[in-house]
């Protein structure tokens, strides 16, 4: 089995065509608390594969503790393509515009949890949670365009207004971009 990602979290093998995600045990979390945290995000990832609609991983085991089997996606990840094809924000915004439509809220939407083939797929789900909050949708919204904002520096308008243009679909798409208004104003507050 080949390693091929380990995060903060999690560490990530290939195993043939499957991706094996297993979540490591941090020894400075108090014990319970570290298992309940490993076992939470194990099933709400889980769930979400389950779930969702748009393209992720097809989910194909997990032992609702720690580990999870998915489908193995190749390609390139959105945050090697998106400086040399902005328009790519558009379909982003799309995909988000039907995921928060499903009350699924991403929960770390950034352009590495992100891969293209031939569609643009989403992984990394540990942090995701099911909400109809405006609220919820802003916030994810609002990490996502600081995400852009600290890792493409060439992002401009011009990606905004592509990820925009697709993220229309959005339910009540008015109220969750004024309510994006607000929070990046509390976070400039915050800074202060
Ligand atoms: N299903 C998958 N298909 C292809 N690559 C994956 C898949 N799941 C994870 N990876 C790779 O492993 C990395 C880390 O996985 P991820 O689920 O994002 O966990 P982390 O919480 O550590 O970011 C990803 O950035 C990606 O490169
Ligand atoms: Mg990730």
């Amino acid at each position: 089995m080949k390693i091929i990602g380990s995060g903060a979290e999690a560490t990530i093998y290939l195993d043939n065509n499957k991706v094996i995600k297993k979540r490591i045990k941090k020894s400075y979390r108090i014990k319970e608390i570290d298992e309940a945290l490993r076992k939470n995000r194990t099933r709400v990832e889980s769930k979400i594969l389950d779930k969702i609609s748009i393209k992720a991983p097809k989910l194909l085991k997990t032992d609702r503790k720690e580990t999870i089997e998915m489908e193995f996606i190749e390609g390139p990840k959105i945050k090697d393509l998106l400086d040399k094809k902005p328009s790519l924000a558009k379909e982003i915004g799309e995909k988000i515009a039907t995921m928060h439509n499903e009350g699924i809220i991403h929960g770390d939407l950034t352009t590495s949890n992100m891969i293209l083939n031939k569609e643009i797929f989403f992984i990394d789900f540990g942090l995701s949670f099911f909400s109809e909050k405006i609220e919820d949708k802003a916030v994810d919204i609002h990490l996502f365009k600081q995400a852009l904002e600290s890792k493409h520096y060439q992002v401009d308008e011009k990606t905004f207004d592509a990820f925009n243009q697709g993220y229309k679909n959005a339910h009540h798409y008015k109220e969750i971009m004024d309510r994006l208004k607000s929070v990046e104003e509390r976070g400039r507050y915050k800074k202060k």
